[in-house]
């Protein structure tokens, strides 16, 4: 009988003497208390939402557990948590969040998010940037002072209530200003036609035979990514990265998988590896750094006219480093500001790509009619074969090519956009938002909304979470086609006055505030052109180089990495095994 009796469990709680007897009340007046709660924060929110006034703040989603609000929830499964913010009080509903003793609101609906991008000037994301440099990227406690110094914005002229004088230590400002210009027109072109010189000679040096198929156990992981990767980092930064660091490539993707502890502010600690792995690139940035400098002087500024040299590489990047030289900045915090550069071109483009090609690689009709569009526009240089030419403004304007591209940033992204308002007195529809509290938005919710997406016939459906290659062009003869549902497409036509179309085009009419895989408004991301050019370009030079044949089981779909949530477009799941081989072309 004894063995039966449990023993008696005993913590101690301070002075709390607790045994297994003690216990049991004790959960019973927590679960009490998570109830009430849970009742109180539901009356309450219904109350704010039936009462809602010119002004009104937005309705608290309700929680149980008091002081933690929905952090147990959030850490739990955020995906799940976002989904049910979203849903409740309806589609255009804000709801309020409290993560311990964070508060934010979750702003839905297309037309809100609209507004909000709009109101760009009554918000910044200075301050959450900054917090992010610091947890994510490693920007050192002790420069942080700095870049809260400059409350002088991003505009041309500084805010008039700013008292900040010297115009070199601008930093946002003078950032917003080099990725703006560094990442559009002749520098843009320049990107583009280095990627390709990349891309074709890493393609044409790699030890795949055209006579026989080569098995690899991982397509994405082992090859697509590395070879994008390391183009797209060429293209920005010059090919001594990775001359200087063989390891670059891998030691990047490491430290990608351990961003989201970072991002959580989990202490180092608890999580020597991911705070190891950042402090490793932030060393070999360093290291890259020095050596560049050693072989090209940034301060000759605008005098070199190239857009791209190989020390510093784009423009871009020559042009920081020559403001980054005029501020009071440690090497280590310039080394993990450039960290976060490097991150933000490359963490969402790569698996954007590996997606490009797999969604099109698991469907073997569409890949054919892939190639017969990309045929036209992609051929070996006949005096260098080792290069290939793209002509990108046209195959980039492809309507099929470009609805595929729209349609991965559509079901693959899951990135959490922050705005917070500089004034007291910032509404948006009538709710009222307070100074300094977090507004986000969901890309990954916004892109699901029921309410604007086209999700086919009955006869022939296509659901939010499915993909859908066609669901960004519109045929001429077909009012059920098109990005988003027909009443929504109509009352866009009469707005805009669109002409009738003749032949099938690539849309995005009626998208706004629901496809906002960039963000919007100024804060809108600086690099969407390159990426796009990116998406289409690597997948039309991997599937003009070699034919390749997943390994997959029947009907086994690939998914996307849950752990990258939140941090932008996630990664497919698990290793995808395939064949591969050189394809001849011309
Ligand atoms: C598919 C690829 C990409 C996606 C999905 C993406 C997404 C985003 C998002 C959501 C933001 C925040 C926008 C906002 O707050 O409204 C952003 C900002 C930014 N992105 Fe991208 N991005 C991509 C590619 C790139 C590339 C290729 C570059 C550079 C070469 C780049 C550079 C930046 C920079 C510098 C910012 C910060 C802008 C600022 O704070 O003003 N991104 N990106
Ligand atoms: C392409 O990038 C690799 C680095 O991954 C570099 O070794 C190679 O020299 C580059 N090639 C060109 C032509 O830029």
């Amino acid at each position: 009988m004894a063995i039966l009796d449990p023993p008696p469990i005993r913590c101690r709680i301070g002075d709390l003497r607790l045994t297994y007897d003690g216990l049991l009340p004790l959960i019973g007046t927590f679960l009490c208390v998570a109830a009430l709660t849970y009742l109180i924060s539901t009356i309450q929110g219904a109350i704010t939402v039936r009462n809602k006034r010119h002004g009104s703040r937005p309705p608290k989603l309700p929680y149980a557990t008091p002081l933690l609000g929905h952090l147990p929830e959030f850490l739990k499964d955020t995906m799940k948590f976002l989904a049910r913010a979203t849903a409740k009080y309806g589609p255009s509903t804000p709801v309020r969040i409290q993560l311990l003793n964070r508060y934010m609101t979750l702003l839905k609906g297309a037309e809100a998010v609209t507004s909000l991008f709009k109101s760009s000037r009554d918000l910044s994301s200075e301050h959450w940037l900054v917090q992010v440099l610091v947890n994510a990227f490693g920007v050192e406690v002790t420069d942080a002072p700095f870049y809260l110094a400059d409350d002088t914005g991003i505009a041309n002229h500084p805010d008039p209530r700013s008292n900040m004088k010297n115009p070199e230590h601008r930093i946002f400002h003078l950032v917003f200003k080099s990725v703006h210009s560094g990442l559009s027109g002749v520098s843009l072109e320049e990107m583009e036609r280095q990627l390709v010189r990349n891309l074709s000679s890493q393609i044409h040096h790699t030890d795949i035979k055209s006579d026989s198929w080569t098995q690899i156990s991982d397509l994405y992981g082992s090859l697509i990514r590395t070879v994008a990767f390391k183009a797209s980092v060429v293209s920005l930064c010059g090919p001594h990265v990775f001359e200087r660091i063989p390891t670059f490539d891998a030691d990047f993707w490491t430290f990608d998988s351990a961003l989201p502890n970072l991002f959580k502010e989990i202490p180092r600690w608890l999580a020597p590896a991911s705070y190891a792995a950042r402090d490793k690139m932030k060393k070999h940035l360093q290291e890259w750094q020095s050596f560049a400098h050693e072989h090209y002087d940034v301060c000759q500024g605008q005098q070199d006219q190239r857009e791209w040299e190989e020390f510093f590489g784009s423009r871009l990047m020559r042009t920081r480093h020559e403001f980054f030289q005029k501020m009071p900045l440690s090497k280590e915090t310039i080394a993990a500001d450039d960290l976060g550069l490097v991150w933000a071109a490359t963490a969402n483009t790569v698996p954007a790509i590996g997606w490009m090609l797999l969604e099109v690689l698991q469907r073997p009709e569409l890949l054919q009619r892939v190639r017969d569009d990309i045929a036209h526009y992609v051929s070996l240089d006949p005096s260098d074969p080792t290069q290939m030419v793209v002509d990108i403004p046209n195959l980039c304007s492809r309507p099929l090519l470009q609805s595929i591209y729209a349609e991965v940033l559509r079901l693959r992204s899951g990135t959490v956009i922050n705005r917070v308002p500089t004034s007291n007195d910032f509404h948006i529809r009538g709710w009222h938002f307070k100074k300094g509290e977090q507004i986000i938005v969901s890309t990954y919710d916004a892109a699901r909304d029921q309410f604007v997406w086209n999700q086919g016939t009955i006869d022939d459906p296509h659901p939010v979470n499915e993909f859908w290659p066609e669901r960004f062009i519109r045929y001429p003869d077909n009012p059920n086609s098109g990005p988003v549902l027909q009443k929504i497409t109509q009352e866009q036509a009469e707005k805009t006055q669109d002409p009738m179309i003749s032949e099938p085009t690539f849309s995005l009419d009626g998208t706004a505030g629901s496809w906002v895989p960039y963000g919007g408004g100024t804060r809108m991301c600086p690099g969407r052109h390159f990426a796009k050019k990116e998406m289409i370009v690597t997948m039309a030079i991997f599937l003009s180089a070699f034919d390749i044949e997943l390994l997959l089981d029947k009907d086994c779909e690939i998914q996307p990495d849950l752990k990258y949530f939140m941090f932008g477009v996630m990664h497919p799941e698990g290793k995808i095994p395939a064949r591969i081989r050189r394809r001849s072309f011309q």
